[in-house]
This record gives structure tokens, C-alpha cells and sequence, in this order.
């Protein structure tokens, strides 16, 4: 994956079908006015674009396409599958999504379909083949937009459909053989056996109080996530044989929460890697989530530049309450995701919606038009993005790495654990937000196999990774003996990839690299906390632990675990394992991972003041120091270079102002 154009795009999705034809001349006068660079068009046109099966009204969209072109704005072209038309579903019943309660969807939403459905896969085909023979070679289209945020609202399907691909899916795992079925999923549990192939459905809602049968919840995960990309990659190849040479991407959901998919799968298929993402409004650190996911989507694009596809100027119109941003707000945001590597900041959408479920959702154009925050804030916003023209195609290089593991968070989201309180998400986040404090960037990485090679970080961070594999802990020890650092946390390593417990003391397969066993788990009790021996103070999880090689940094103060191990480091020649077997508050986690960093000898980005974003961005010889102060005070900082949107020259130190952004070209 290369830079796939120059500069950094501006803009967002544009839907002129929602619009009487006199707006859209304004809107490419407003466009030029904010500096818009691209859009994103069509995503959700097929009922406009295909009203009746083989019937296609392209009129109205060569018109928009054709306006755009004059312009200069460059367009991201969906196929427009997202939102199928009424009379899909009524003239093919199957292609509809049925869930977990066998309950089939009505239409009115969107993304009302059944991947595996033939007569779905045959029309959204049929409607990508029309729309990229059209446009595949038109000179106004940059990028191409397969579908929309796969799986937002139709994850897993449920249907008899469902069903017979989902057999398909297992007899090609497990080589026809159902009796290696039977042993992957442990169904000599409570009678669950199965004797021929068609007694297998899809793991629809069981009696009260308990689930289908864990392995079979994590296949039909993977056969899911498995199924819609299929959808994906034969909709891409139709659009690769009309438009060589035009990139593709599908926008991703690096969004709290929203784990459906196999990302790290998915992105071996995309051609640029694009992602939404949204603030939770009841998150006073969703800048912090921000600056993770961020890095996320960085990882899946292999440290390649990525594109913010989606993002809001304002409120959204989905949470319970939905804040509206604070002045400024929106430049920090579209900053943080440029340093973190965007080559892009768009959004959702261009004029916010008078009608429909998405009318309260903010958008580049408000309700209120011209005489607003929002819309001063867009104009400056691609005034900023403007001047970082240079910085396009740069990239971030960091000495920390994070695992990443769709399929442990997968498994973690089930019932049935030691206690609810085992979060995937938070855990990591807790971890990355003292990495964040310190200003030490993390590269975010998918579990390694056995040929990866670790040896350009020195850290490796493995949250809660609960499912894993044998390859993945002997490439995990190859790199501690060859000197890495690695910090495991709790919860970690307990099952395999069918989710069968290692036995023998937990964490089965990383006990000797971290020289330790646990005999027993001792969750903690809602609001119950705990102390250690070195003061810290521990929440959510504790357990009965003892190490064989490591070093106690931290034991429980809790006299029922007989100072069982919360904390230790295991050294291996010069390499060190180090285990977090607990929660820490949020003072302790900082406290923690600076002396991880230290031994490490990791140093900070940027040395400033608590709140203080330093992302560095680099390309050939020259580095941007990327600053977003987050707090409430102007912060001096220390800096040599130009500041590329005031235009100042920086000799020594400058003045952040309380929630501005400085982007500095270092002087090195
Ligand atoms: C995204 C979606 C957009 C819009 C937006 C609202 O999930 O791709 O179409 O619905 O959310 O926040």
C-alpha cells in the first residue's frame, strides 16, 4: 500500500438524492469555499440508481459527477450495495437478514441483507458491474467505496441460508470430517454430538440461562466475518477489471466496541485502508480511544498512510445523548488521526439531513448554514489541511508494539467467564492510555506467527490475549531470548484456537517464558479492591499465582491468596517477560508502565506537560512533530522548525494555546 494521491483529503460523504437538484450548485460553491478536496458518493443510491430490478436511472449521477469534475473535486465512487431497495426483499425473501432469534428483518433500515443469500450477492454484483463499467475510467474518480461499513448492522446472520454456507464453511475446516468437528468444538459436552452434518444450524438463541456451545459461536464468528468478505472481494474484482489501476478501499469501523469482523483478514484485500471513526459522548477520554483506534487502523494498513473516511463535525445522532462538540474540537480530532497517519479527515456527512433517521446527525453544512461554529470550523479545518500537503505519504515509527486479537475478543464477548468484568477492550485501553500520557507511541499488530519477526520493537504488549496459539507463544519466547521485552496481562494464553483450556496451571503455554503458573482465578467483586505489596492498588481480577523463575515486583495483600504473584518480570538473558495479573487504577498503570518503559529504555516522543498530544510523522530526511493540547492551559513547548499552519518560524520554544494544534516541520 503506497501514498495514493498528494495532499490530504478533505470532505465527506455527499448524498445530493436527498436534496432538490437547486441545492447541488450551492454545494459545489460551498465545497470550493471549505476546500473540499473529495467526496463520497452514492452509498446509499440503489433504490435512485436501480428502481426496479434491471432497470437502471443513471442520469442524475452523471450530472453530480460531472459537476464534481468540474470543479476539481475528486470522488470516491461507491457501488452503492449497502442499502438494498425494497424490492429486493420482496422478490427474493432469502436475500433479507434473519437474527439470532430467527427473527427476519423488516425493510426500512439498512443493510437489510443475508450474505450468503445467492439472489443478494447476484443483484449487488449485477448493480457493481453497471456502476464500474460506467464510471470505472471517468477522470473525476479517485477511489472506489465497496459497500459501507460491512457488517455495522447485519453482523451475523441467522437464516436456514446462513445455515447451509456455514456447513460448507466447516466441512472445508475441518476436511469433511465431522468427528474432528466434534473434538474442536467439545460437544461431548451436554449431548451436543453431532452425527451428520445436517443436524448443524447457526447458533441461534438457546434455552434460558444458557448459549450455544462456545467453539461453534467462535467458527460461526469467523465464518461471518468469512462471508461478508467474500461479498467484498467479488465486488472489488468487478470494479478491479472496469477501473485498473483506481485503489479500493471498504471503510472500516475502528470504533468503540465494534469487533464483527477480522480486520487484520480484511485488510490483506483492500487496496488503501479507510476507517470511520466516532467519539462516544460519555467518554471523557474519547480523544485517548481516538488516538488507539487511530493506531489500530494504522496497523491494518501495515504502517502505510490511511484515510479517515468518517467522522462528525459535531454531535451524532445515535447515542443516548449526544454531545456536541466544543469549539475547536473538531480540529483536534481531524489533527490526532492525521498524526497518527490519515492522509485524510473526512466525514459524515456533507449537509446535515433534513429528513430521515440521520436528521439530528451533524454534518460539514448545518441545519443553521453558513452562520455557524461548525461551518467556520470546516474552513479553517481545510485551510489546516491544506497547508499539510508536504506531510502526505510520511509515516510513524514506534518501539512499542500492542497485540491486537479480534478472535480472544470475540471469545471474551460470550457468557460463561470467570466474571463479566473480563473486558477486552477496556483492558487494552487502560494499558494504552498510560502509554498515551507518557507520549510513547504503539504500533498495533496482529498476533504474531511463528516467522514474525518482533526484533524492531522493544516492547511487546499482550492484553488480555486469551486465545493463543502455540506458534504465536514460541515466536512471543524467540523474541524476549533474543532480547525483546514483553508485558503479558492477565488472561491471557488460558485457551487454544478452538478455546480448549491449556492444562496444567494457566497461562499453559507462556508459563515458563513468564516464569510462573497460576493455579486458580480469584476475580474480584464489583467496586471491591485490592492492595499490593508495593502500594499499588488493583481492581477486577486477582488470582492465585506463584512464580517459578520470575521476580515478584507486586504481591496481593489479600491474606486468602497467600501473596500469590500480581506483578512480576522474568529475565531471559537480556530479553524480560513482565505480567500484569491485574487491574491497576489509572495512577498505578502509569506509574507501572513508566518503569516498564525505563528498563526498557523507551523514551517519550515529546516530554511536556500531562494532556499534550506529541506524535511525530516522518518521510526521507524530514520529521513533523504533530501537537494537540488537550487541556484547559496554554503550554509552553520546547521545539525547533516552521509551524505549518500559523507559518511561524519556531526557534527553541512556543506558546500552545489551551486546545489548539500546532504541526511543526522539525529543523533536525
Ligand atoms: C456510520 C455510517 C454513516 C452514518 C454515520 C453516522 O456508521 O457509515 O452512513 O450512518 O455512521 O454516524
Amino acid at each position: 500500500m503506497k501514498p495514493w494521491q498528494s495532499g490530504i483529503w478533505f470532505g465527506g460523504d455527499y448524498n445530493p438524492e436527498q436534496w432538490p437538484k437547486g441545492i447541488w450548485h450551492e454545494d459545489l460553491e460551498l465545497m470550493l469555499e471549505a476546500g473540499v478536496t473529495t467526496v463520497s458518493l452514492g452509498i446509499f443510491s440503489w433504490a435512485n440508481l436501480e428502481p426496479h430490478e434491471g432497470e437502471y436511472t443513471f442520469d442524475w449521477l452523471d450530472e453530480v459527477i460531472n459537476g464534481l469534475h468540474s470543479k476539481g473535486i475528486s470522488i470516491d465512487l461507491a457501488n452503492a450495495t449497502a442499502s438494498p431497495p425494497a424490492w429486493l426483499g420482496i422478490k427474493y425473501p432469502d436475500s433479507k437478514f434473519t437474527d439470532q432469534n430467527g427473527i427476519i428483518r423488516s425493510h426500512g433500515g439498512r443493510q437489510n441483507f443475508c450474505p450468503s443469500s445467492a439472489n443478494y450477492r447476484r443483484a449487488a454484483q449485477a448493480l457493481t458491474e453497471k456502476i464500474a463499467q460506467r464510471y470505472g475510467k471517468h477522470p473525476a474518480i479517485a477511489m472506489w467505496h465497496v459497500h459501507n461499513e460491512y457488517a455495522c448492522h447485519n453482523a451475523r446472520d441467522y437464516s436456514e441460508t446462513s445455515a447451509i454456507a456455514f456447513r460448507a464453511w466447516l466441512k472445508n475446516k475441518y476436511q469433511d470430517s465431522l468427528s474432528q468437528l466434534n473434538r474442536a468444538w467439545g460437544t461431548d459436552f451436554w449431548s451436543q454430538r453431532y452425527h451428520d452434518w445436517s443436524e448443524i444450524g447457526t447458533p441461534k438463541v438457546t434455552p434460558d440461562g444458557t448459549s450455544p456451545n462456545p467453539t461453534m459461536q467462535l467458527d460461526f464468528a469467523r465464518f461471518s466475518s468469512d462471508a461478508l468478505l467474500e461479498c467484498y472481494v467479488a465486488e472489488r474484482n468487478i470494479i478491479h477489471r472496469h477501473s485498473p489501476g483506481i485503489p479500493v478501499t471498504t471503510n472500516f469501523m475502528t470504533i468503540r466496541g465494534f469487533n464483527k469482523l477480522d480486520y487484520w483478514k480484511w485488510a490483506a484485500e483492500v487496496d488503501v485502508i479507510s476507517t470511520d471513526h466516532y467519539l462516544m459522548s460519555n467518554d471523557p477520554n474519547a480523544h485517548i480511544e481516538l488516538a488507539m483506534q487511530a493506531d489500530t487502523t494504522r496497523g491494518l494498513a501495515k504502517g502505510y498512510p490511511w484515510l479517515l473516511m468518517e467522522h462528525s463535525t459535531s454531535a451524532v445522532n445515535w447515542q443516548p445523548r449526544n454531545r456536541a462538540k466544543e469549539p475547536k474540537e473538531l480540529l483536534r480530532n481531524s489533527i490526532q488521526h492525521v498524526a497518527r497517519g490519515a492522509d485524510g479527515a473526512m466525514f459524515f456527512q456533507w449537509r446535515a439531513s433534513f429528513a430521515g433517521s440521520e436528521k439530528f446527525h451533524s454534518g460539514l453544512v448545518p441545519h443553521a448554514g453558513k452562520n455557524s461554529k461548525v461551518w467556520r470550523e470546516v474552513v479553517k479545518l481545510g485551510e489546516f489541511l491544506d497547508s499539510l500537503e508536504e506531510v502526505t505519504g510520511s509515516t510513524v515509527s514506534n518501539k512499542v508494539a500492542m497485540i491486537w486479537d479480534y478472535e480472544s475478543w470475540w471469545s471474551l464477548d460470550q457468557p460463561n467467564l470467570p466474571s463479566t468484568d473480563l473486558d477486552y477492550l477496556n483492558n487494552a485501553l487502560a494499558i494504552y492510555q498510560a502509554f498515551w500520557n507518557l507520549n510513547v507511541g504503539i504500533d498495533v499488530i496482529p498476533p504474531p506467527s511463528e516467522q514474525d519477526d518482533l526484533s524492531s520493537y522493544q516492547l511487546v504488549v499482550a492484553p488480555m490475549t486469551y486465545l493463543m496459539s502455540k506458534e504465536t507463544a514460541t515466536s512471543l519466547s524467540r523474541y524476549v531470548s533474543s532480547g525483546g521485552n514483553l508485558l503479558a496481562s492477565y488472561f491471557t494464553a488460558i485457551s487454544d484456537l478452538n478455546d480448549h483450556i491449556y492444562l496444567g496451571g494457566y497461562p499453559g503455554p507462556l508459563r515458563e517464558l513468564l516464569g510462573l503458573t497460576i493455579e486458580e482465578f480469584a476475580p474480584l467483586m464489583e467496586n471491591q479492591t485490592v492492595l499490593l505489596s508495593n502500594g499499588y492498588e488493583a481492581n477486577t481480577w486477582s488470582e492465585r499465582a506463584s512464580a517459578t523463575t520470575a521476580n515478584v515486583i507486586a504481591s496481593y495483600k489479600n491474606p486468602a491468596l497467600e501473596a500469590s504473584v500480581a506483578i512480576s518480570r522474568n529475565l531471559i538473558g537480556n530479553g524480560s517477560a513482565w505480567y500484569l495479573g491485574t487491574s491497576l487504577n489509572r495512577k498505578d498503570m502509569h506509574d507501572f508502565i513508566a518503569k516498564v518503559l525505563k528498563d526498557a529504555g523507551i523514551s517519550q516522543t515529546l516530554v511536556t506537560t500531562a494532556g499534550v498530544e506529541a506524535v511525530r510523522r516522518a518521510k526521507d530526511e524530514q520529521s513533523w512533530l504533530f501537537l494537540v493540547n488537550h487541556t484547559n492551559n496554554e503550554v509552553k513547548i520546547q521545539a525547533k522548525g516552521f509551524e505549518l499552519l500559523t507559518k511561524q518560524e519556531i526557534v527553541g520554544s512556543f506558546k500552545l494555546p489551551a486546545g489548539e494544534i500546532a504541526v511543526i516541520r522539525e529543523n533536525l
